[in-house]
């Protein structure tokens, strides 16, 4: 989940969740082939200090960047 409240948006949440559609190779609200991962956008969850927020596998990810993201989503080959 990318958080897409105002605080994240104004801290590139928008450039988040392209990374991940471009790296996993799907778009919002989809799912890879694999069933592995799924991609979606949520309002405003109330932690706008730790922007860009991100939920990943059900951790918290804050201040997350494009290179940090590359990290978390490993590819299930
Ligand atoms: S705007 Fe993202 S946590 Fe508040």
């Amino acid at each position: 989940m990318v958080c897409k409240g105002t605080a994240c948006h104004v801290s590139g949440a928008d450039k988040i969740m392209e990374g991940i559609e471009r790296h996993l190779q799907i778009k919002e609200d989809g799912v890879t082939f694999d069933m592995g991962y799924s991609l979606e956008s949520v309002g405003c969850l109330g932690c706008c200090a730790l922007a860009p927020f991100t939920i990943v596998n059900g951790e918290i990810k804050s201040n997350i960047s494009i290179k940090d993201m590359k990290r978390l989503f490993k590819r299930k080959n």
